[in-house]
């Protein structure tokens, strides 16, 4: 049997990433309210990125502990003074020492869903709560398509190349339940999200696992290629790139 190379690591650069992606801590606020941190509480921010939006929250709590797989987003999160720590959101280590345990937009990173909460239910206080939001259901869809489209013209198995987990609200739920959480608040809604260039800044960010594989030249071929075909649909009368993200938000808690 042959044996397969290992899926490309998605990799972060923390000025790209602000420049490009900055609407992702912006838009994180809602999910933020839907956590209302009280200024008495210890959190867990799992998958901080550079640490934007945990500035935020740590604004609001009595102490946050920022967790990211990224050790460039980890330094850039340290840099703002935050507690930032390098580790897998799949294999937590922390033992009931939280009072809540949020997340935005990096849930959808990690597919081992099971092993996810299982570590955020250890991280957990008696009665702790677990509030995210993430990519859920088609999120991404054209995006993902054209994408996948790209890669499979190219010789590539686009399903290998593919970093992505986005469960549907039942089946979330589901887990939850499952690890012993009491959900309280479960949504699946559509967030067409207009983005601060066009598709390829989008691609530079969030896509390296699929262009990992590609020599420049393919690269390059590949890029224009997925940028022909989501033009279409992914434009506005302006010019404008609207992605078609779809979110999955939710609060849970344990039993106390
Ligand atoms: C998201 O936030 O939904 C997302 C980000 C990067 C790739 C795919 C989805």
């Amino acid at each position: 049997m042959t044996k397969q190379a290992p899926q490309p690591a998605q990799s972060w650069d923390p000025k790209d990433y602000a420049a490009k992606a900055g609407f992702v801590a912006e838009l994180g606020a809602p999910v933020l309210a839907l956590l209302d941190p009280q200024p008495h509480e210890r959190i867990l921010d799992l998958g901080c990125g550079d640490g934007v939006l945990t500035k935020r929250l740590a604004a609001l709590a009595a102490s946050v502990v920022a967790l990211d797989s990224s050790p460039e987003q980890v330094a850039a999160a340290r840099a703002s003074g935050l507690d930032a720590r390098e580790g897998s959101g799949e294999a937590l280590s922390f033992d009931a020492e939280f009072d809540a345990v949020f997340s935005n937009a990096a849930l959808h990173w990690m597919p081992d869903a099971d092993a996810v909460i299982a570590g955020i239910r250890r991280a957990l206080k008696p009665g702790g709560r677990f509030v995210a939001e993430f990519g859920g259901g088609d999120n991404c869809a054209a995006v993902r398509t054209a994408l996948h489209q790209a890669m499979s013209a190219r010789g590539h198995d686009p399903q290998r190349l593919d970093p992505w987990y986005f469960p549907t609200a039942q089946d979330y739920r589901a887990k939850l339940e499952s690890h012993g959480f009491i959900v309280t608040h479960i949504e699946l809604f559509d967030r067409p999200t207009p983005l601060p260039g066009d598709i390829d800044g989008w691609l530079d960010v969030f896509a390296g696992t699929f262009f990992a594989v590609l020599n420049d030249e393919e690269c390059a071929a590949a890029r224009a290629d997925i940028a022909q075909r989501l033009r279409p649909t992914l434009t506005d009368e302006n010019g404008q790139w609207i992605a078609d993200y779809v979110r999955l938000r939710l609060a849970a808690h344990l039993p106390g």
